[in-house]
This record gives C-alpha cells, sequence and structure tokens, in this order.
C-alpha cells in the first residue's frame, strides 16, 4: 500500500474547508490535519464530518497570522506534503468596517503557511480566492484571462494580493507548487444535511438569507434591485454546490503532481450558469414547497449586475464538472437549515 500524504487543512472547520476535508477522506490517499482558531467556525465541526464520515479529524487550534503557531503547526507535523488555505475572513461588509482586520487576518496568514511550509519541504499549495476579483465586469462570462474590474472591497483586494503573493512566490521557488481557485458562489450542504454553512451572525449571502426567511429566523427578507437589465431585474450570479467546490480541490492535488503542470496556475469553479436572485427563490420554493415572504427593495450597495464564469479551463486541464443543479443546491441548503431547527436530526 502507498502511503498515504498528508494534507494541511486550514479554516478545515469552516463551510467550504469541511465539506472539503470529507471529499479528502473518500478518496483515501490523504491524511488530513486540520487548523482552525474558530474565528468562525467551531469544533463542532469535526464532529459533524465524523458522523457522516466515520472519520475522527486530527484537529490543530491556531491562529495561522501568528508567526510562531504556524512554526508550530510545521514543527509537529514535518511531513506536509500540501496545504489548501481555506483560512480567512469573507464579510464584504465587514471588510469595508474593518480593513485592517482583513489585511491583517488574510495576507499574513498566506504569507506564513507559504514561508513556513517551504522551509519545512511542503510541496503543493491551493489557495482559496473568489470571483470577487474579477469586480465589476461587463463582458460575460469571465475567464481566467480576463482583466479585473475596478474591486469593490478590501476582502476582494486580500484575493487579489492573495494570487499575487502565490504567483511571485512559486515563481522563485525551487520547489513550491500552486494553484488559485476562485470560487463563484459556493451555496447549498452536504446531501447528509448534517454539515453546511453556519453562519454566526446574521447572514449577507442569498441562500442563508433565504433558508433563515423560510423557517422564520428572518422575518422578510428584501431582494436587493429589480431593475437591473437582467431578464427579471434582479441581479445574476453563478451560485455552485459546495460539495462541487469541494471536489474540485482534490483534482487540484492531483494535479498539481502531473509532470507537465506549470508550477502555478488559476482556475475558476463556477458552473457557467447565470441565475437570478429571483429564480433562485423561485427554485427554492419549488424544492421546499415553501412560500418565501420577500419584497422587491432598492439596490444594495456594492453589487454588480451580473457575473458568471467561463469554465472551461477547469473542465479541460482539471477534469472537473460539477454534478448538482440549482436545485440540489436548494434542497441541501434547506435540509440543514431543518437540520439545525431539529426537524430532521
Ligand atoms: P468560513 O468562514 O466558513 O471558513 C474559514 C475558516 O477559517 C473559519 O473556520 C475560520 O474560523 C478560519 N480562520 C479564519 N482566520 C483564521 C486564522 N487566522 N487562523 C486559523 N483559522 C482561521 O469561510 P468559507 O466560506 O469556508 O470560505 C473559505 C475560503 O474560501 C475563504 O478564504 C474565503 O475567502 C474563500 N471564498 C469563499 C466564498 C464563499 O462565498 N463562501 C467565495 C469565494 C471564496
Ligand atoms: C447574491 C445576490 C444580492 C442577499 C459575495 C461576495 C463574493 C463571494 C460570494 C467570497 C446579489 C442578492 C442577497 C439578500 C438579495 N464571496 N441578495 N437579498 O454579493 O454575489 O458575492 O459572496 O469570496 O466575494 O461578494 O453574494 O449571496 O451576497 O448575493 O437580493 O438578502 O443576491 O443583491 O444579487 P455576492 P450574495
Amino acid at each position: 500500500m502507498t502511503k498515504k500524504k498528508k494534507i494541511l487543512v486550514t479554516g478545515g472547520a469552516g463551510y467550504i474547508g469541511s465539506h472539503t476535508i470529507i471529499a479528502l477522506h473518500e478518496t483515501n490517499l490523504y491524511d488530513v490535519v486540520s487548523v482552525d482558531n474558530y474565528s468562525n467556525s467551531s469544533p463542532d465541526t469535526y464532529r459533524r464530518i465524523e458522523s457522516i464520515s466515520g472519520y475522527t479529524t486530527t484537529a490543530i487550534s491556531a491562529d495561522l497570522s501568528s508567526l510562531a503557531e504556524t512554526e508550530a503547526i510545521f514543527a509537529a507535523h514535518p511531513d506536509i506534503y500540501g496545504v489548501i488555505h481555506f483560512a480567512a475572513f469573507k464579510s464584504v461588509p465587514e471588510s469595508v468596517l474593518h480593513p485592517g482586520m482583513y489585511y491583517r487576518n488574510n495576507i499574513n496568514s498566506l504569507l506564513n503557511v507559504l514561508s513556513v511550509g517551504e522551509k519545512n519541504g511542503m510541496r503543493n499549495v491551493i489557495f482559496s480566492s473568489s470571483c470577487s476579483v474579477y469586480g465589476n465586469i461587463s463582458t460575460l462570462p469571465v475567464n481566467e484571462n480576463t482583466a479585473f474590474g475596478k474591486v469593490e472591497s478590501p476582502y476582494a483586494f486580500t484575493k487579489i494580493v492573495g494570487e499575487n503573493i502565490m504567483r511571485d512566490t512559486i515563481a522563485v521557488s525551487k520547489t513550491l507548487h500552486g494553484i488559485s481557485l476562485r470560487y463563484f458562489n459556493p451555496v447549498g450542504a452536504h446531501e447528509s444535511g448534517k454539515l453546511g454553512e453556519l453562519p454566526n451572525q446574521r447572514p449577507n449571502n442569498l441562500v442563508p438569507v433565504i433558508t433563515q426567511t423560510a423557517i422564520g429566523k428572518i422575518k422578510s427578507m428584501q431582494v436587493f434591485g429589480s431593475d437591473y437589465p437582467t431578464r427579471d431585474g434582479t441581479c445574476v450570479r453563478d451560485y455552485i454546490h459546495v460539495c462541487d467546490i469541494a471536489e474540485a480541490h482534490v483534482l487540484a492535488l492531483g494535479l498539481l503532481d502531473k509532470p507537465e503542470q506549470p508550477a502555478y496556475d488559476i482556475f475558476n469553479l463556477g458552473t457557467g450558469t447565470g441565475v437570478t436572485v429571483l429564480e433562485a427563490i423561485h427554485a427554492f420554493e419549488k424544492t421546499s414547497g415553501r412560500k418565501l415572504n420577500f419584497e422587491l427593495t432598492a439596490r444594495r450597495a456594492g453589487d454588480v449586475e451580473a457575473i458568471y464564469s467561463d469554465s472551461s479551463k477547469a473542465l479541460n486541464q482539471l477534469g472537473w464538472k460539477t454534478k448538482r443543479n440549482l436545485d440540489e443546491m436548494m434542497s441541501t441548503a434547506w435540509k440543514w437549515e431543518l437540520h439545525l431547527a431539529g426537524q430532521n436530526v
């Protein structure tokens, strides 16, 4: 039997990290160590992962923006082969209010992981980037060569800087290999309904707002803007199932070990299909059987009118194709909300 490669998942107790840990275990190729400081999650996630997969996650509590704490992780695990770096703050409006907090956490954590990892023989690194790097863009769909538009928030800027740090560090490294993955709008939950997004504040993102409205945590939801020049007047986004995103990380780890793969690369992760806010709401109503209480209101500052991905590079080079449709995104998100409410435990 070949020895399993050890992968450090940073932010593994969070939304995308936890689904990726399950996908990694399913391959039987990797030993997973998760590190998180639980700033936006809780160690309870590991219990959920175990109840789904039967696997006990090796978990470390540490803050990756601290160099000393990052060094301690690699000292305790000198055989780390690769890192999937999810750990970051991710709220756009919070980043506008507290830019320093976002620059410090998101940039320092990445710098620490790369420098300490490289010193300790880590080979591969995958960085969580975002479609927010494209900013306000009018040519659709966007591909990896689309020039960035005006970026709307410090959060998005940390992703542009993060990608540049990846590119420039790997360019001068003799050992590091990496991929930045630009996620579009990850939504949905594990099909078991036992794992999903657990916002610790009132959510800003559409799908958690929809499910919390349906369950009654939010009385009535707002649709921000109905006068955009789109097919029904509401904004268009590329919603993508979190488990499809998770599976792309497994493929990216495999790709990084192929001799023909360049040392650094970038992939969009979206379905390629734009969905309006009203279409998302109607898909939810159809799959859940619940009528949503919503009103059409003013545009939200900073929203782009429409963005969706050209994902042909991920299809052709990563061999990645999304498997789950909008109905599955909505039905799993709803199953998770019901689970949290104790209604289908
Ligand atoms: P999340 O908040 O659920 O997970 C991030 C995890 O990182 C949390 O568990 C948090 O506690 C941890 N963390 C933050 N700072 C840390 C630090 N200094 N040290 C250790 N742990 C730390 O977010 P998510 O939705 O799972 O996002 C994961 C990554 O994907 C982030 O980098 C995010 O910016 C990026 N991303 C997310 C989306 C999205 O819509 N969810 C879209 C594009 C990109
Ligand atoms: C989607 C659509 C809203 C809430 C954000 C980040 C981006 C990336 C993904 C991390 C928009 C509308 C929403 C509500 C609504 N994250 N909406 N009522 O803004 O596309 O992207 O998450 O990298 O960086 O900016 O996602 O889910 O907030 O909004 O009408 O209560 O839903 O106006 O059109 P967004 P979102």
